[in-house]
């Protein structure tokens, strides 16, 4: 049975002040101006904010995708900025899972070679039993041999996912994993997301705009201009009106992204 790894004591993510700068053209955007956010083992943090936001941006930071200007990201207690080019590589396969809006599968490769991809070949037959748990879990044992181009939007979704779990990493990581989806469809990949916090115990964080997939989670993280605006407890309650109605609070007089 695939679980979380046990062994390191450390959260699983911990962003310190970090600071991410952009040139853009006479100046210079702050796209992240000292953002804070730790996420314990077995929690399911949403971050949204308004378009422009730094939502992205903090992800790839969390990633190791970027570096940052000032500020520290620790996964599972390894400060990202520590390890050299080919060394984060193998930290980031072996830790982190990212999952995107556009699904970025090989158009050429069946389903259960995407997953495959990125497992380093000596995990051997206990890479197989993972592959059979993961169609399994995900309800894709007969789409298995299928193309990326045979399969459904959330049908797609589902094996980026379970491409993303395939290392067993501390966190997953999620950018707007539904934007892409028709609502129903978009739930279900919320229902996946929430059962692997509930039953496998693993740790997400997830980008978005839509009130209906935050509530999801169990903390909801608010950006606004780089920078930490509030923190919204959904408290279980799955509510899509309560969640719009605490971030349009949180937002202000500003319109809803
Ligand atoms: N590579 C880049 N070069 C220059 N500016 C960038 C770059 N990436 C992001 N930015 C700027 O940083 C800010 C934050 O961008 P980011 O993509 O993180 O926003 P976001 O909250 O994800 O927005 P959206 O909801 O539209 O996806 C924006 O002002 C954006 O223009
Ligand atoms: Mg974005």
């Amino acid at each position: 049975m695939l679980q979380t790894k046990s062994s390191s004591q450390a959260i699983p993510l911990d962003v310190q002040q970090v600071v991410k700068k952009y040139p853009q053209g006479g100046t210079v955007v702050h796209a992240l101006d000292g953002v804070s956010l730790s996420v314990e083992p077995g929690e399911f943090v949403a971050i949204m904010g308004a378009s422009g936001s730094g939502k992205s941006t903090l992800l790839h930071a969390m990633a190791g995708l970027i570096d940052v200007d000032a500020g520290r990201v620790l996964v599972a207690g390894q400060d990202l900025s520590q390890l050299a080019d080919g060394p984060l590589t193998r930290f980031r396969r072996d830790n982190l899972g990212i999952v995107f809006q556009a699904y970025n599968l090989i158009p050429s490769l069946s389903a259960e070679d995407n997953i495959r991809l990125p497992a380093p070949k000596s995990l051997g037959k206990q890479l197989d039993a993972t592959v059979d748990e993961l169609f399994e879990r995900f309800g894709m044992t007969a789409r298995r041999h299928h193309k990326p181009g045979a399969l459904s939007g959330g049908e797609q979704q589902r094996i980026a996912i379970a491409r993303a779990l395939i290392c067993n990493p501390t966190i997953l990581l999620a950018d707007e994993p539904t934007g892409s989806l028709d609502s129903v469809t978009g739930t279900q990949i919320c229902e996946l997301l929430r059962d692997l916090v509930d039953n496998q115990g693993r740790s997400i964080v997830m980008v978005t705009h839509e009130p209906h997939v935050a509530m999801w989670a169990d903390r909801i993280c608010v950006l606004k201009d780089g920078t930490n605006l509030a923190e919204l407890q959904t408290d279980g309650r799955r509510d899509p009106q309560t969640v719009a109605q605490q971030y349009q609070e949180a937002l202000g007089a500003e319109t809803v992204a």
